[in-house]
């Protein structure tokens, strides 16, 4: 008889962008071989990491308010004997690490974006009660060389970390302060995780990286993707998020000559006052951001776009904001993510004068948010009609329903079999919502058989 030790269990809740997604299977990937597995109950387990966001205000209050459920749950455990680990990872951490310690005093451990591969010795220090238990450098390259080179997929789709940091300083954002300074990883290292990913059926993976166009290895982003391309089975690449300064003619060739390139390019431009952009340091015009998309669309016709945006930026008037009104109204968004402007500590745009009354923010965000909604509804109702490629993921809600995204990132409900998971397969969309599309199978036999 074989007895296999009982498994410890790892509860991650991930806040935030899509790094963090990847940051949280990456720290699985680092305490399996510790006897650690995933579980998505945080009530009785051996150890629960927050991977935390502080982008803005509310995400950081969120982070403050679970830990006092998760006290909770470790004082129950304490009860009955046992012991739960509390970690705090991610922006948070790197952003106010002691702080977390000093206010919330169950958490035992604090560990950076940089630093998540010492989270084995940062547990068993926890453990013995000695020791530093604060992890937060910035060295990106030895967080990569550390982690395990298998990575656990259960999926069909998956993120990549290519490139980290922030150069940019744009006046409202923490990710230069708590992602560190720009890096990119090597090609090599690239292409290896990519290869591993596709020999798991990973069909589609997402470049990520804070200034994922920015990327530095060997013919800068563009020739990544060329590279990339040529993997088998990977029939389908993405990148987020980039930056509009970073996207070079390179790059926008690549979108009209690389099938594997998906048609769909989130481009934050934050607002669309020059007077408001200057002072968010943004090093983009309006009309330079449309010159740019007018050039993308010219080597992509159907390009989905989409972008992020910021109402109440210190010192915007009424006019700023029309004149961000007017860049959504001449580019026509896809999908668009907005936020009031959140002042963050240590940021230049904290100490400007004209800060924007919340209820001035309320409601233009409602008015923006209105026009995006729009927007995105009448994307997705052109779509109707038209037979799109689908890369079936998962299963659906109902009953007999396969759920996967088109090529455009718009996810796709069809009546069919589990077998289509892992497919792509062209499809016909038959309705349209502000959040999704439904589609038909083209054949009887494809919802079949497949
Ligand atoms: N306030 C509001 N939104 C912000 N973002 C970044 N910093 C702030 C802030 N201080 C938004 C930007 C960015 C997105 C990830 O979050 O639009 O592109
Ligand atoms: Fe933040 Fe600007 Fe860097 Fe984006 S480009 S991460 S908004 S500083």
């Amino acid at each position: 008889m074989t007895e296999t030790a009982p498994q410890k269990r790892l509860y991650i809740k991930t806040y935030g962008c899509q790094m963090n997604v990847y940051d949280s299977e990456r720290m699985a990937d680092v305490l399996r071989p510790l006897g650690y597995g995933v579980t998505d109950q945080p009530e009785g387990a051996d150890l629960v990491v927050l991977n935390t966001c502080h982008i803005r205000e509310k995400a950081t209050e969120k982070v403050y308010s679970e830990l006092g459920r998760i006290k909770r749950m470790k004082a129950r455990k304490a009860e009955d004997g046992g012991e739960m680990v509390i970690a705090v990872a991610g922006c948070v951490a790197q952003a106010e690490g002691a702080e977390i310690m000093a206010r919330q005093p169950a958490v035992d451990l604090v560990v950076g974006p940089q630093a998540y591969h010492q989270l084995p010795e940062l547990i068993a220090r926890a453990h013995r009660k000695s020791g530093e238990r604060l992890a937060a450098d910035f060295a990106a390259d030895e967080k990569f060389d550390a982690l395990p080179m298998e990575r656990a997929t259960n999926g069909y789709t998956a993120f990549l970390t290519v490139q980290e940091g922030c150069d940019k300083f744009c006046t409202f954002c923490v990710v230069p302060y708590t992602r560190g300074a720009e890096y990119s990883r090597p090609v090599e290292a690239i292409e290896a995780e990519a290869r591993r990913l596709a020999d798991h059926g990973v069909r589609e993976v997402t470049l990520l990286g804070q200034n994922v166009n920015a990327f530095a290895g060997e013919g800068g982003l563009a020739g990544l993707v060329r590279r990339l391309a040529r993997i088998p089975g990977l029939d389908r690449i993405r990148y987020t998020t980039s930056h509009p300064a970073d996207m070079d003619e390179a790059l926008i060739a690549a979108h009209g000559e690389v099938e594997q390139l998906m048609p769909y390019l989130h481009l934050p431009v934050q607002a669309g006052s020059d007077k408001v952009l200057k002072a968010m340091n943004r090093a983009h015009t309006a009309d330079s951001y449309l010159r740019l998309v007018e050039r993308i669309r010219a080597a992509r016709p159907d390009i989905a776009m989409s972008g992020d945006f910021i109402v109440g930026f210190p010192g915007e008037r009424d006019a700023d904001f029309e004149a961000t009104l007017a860049l959504v109204r001449e580019v026509a968004y896809a999908s668009a993510f907005s936020f009031k402007y959140s002042r963050r500590p240590g940021t230049p745009a904290a100490a400007m004068t004209g800060q924007v009354a919340e209820e001035v923010k309320e409601e233009r965000l409602a008015r923006l948010q209105a026009l995006l909604n729009d927007q995105q509804m009448a994307f997705n109702a052109a779509q109707a009609g038209r037979v799109l490629p689908v890369l079936f993921e998962r299963d659906g809600r109902r009953e007999g329903q396969v759920v996967g995204r088109s090529p455009y990132l718009q996810p796709v409900h069809m009546a069919g079999p589990a077998s289509l998971k892992g497919q792509i397969v062209p499809v016909r969309i038959v309705a349209a919502n502000r959040g999704s599309l439904s589609a038909e199978a083209l054949t009887e036999r494809m919802a079949e058989v497949v």
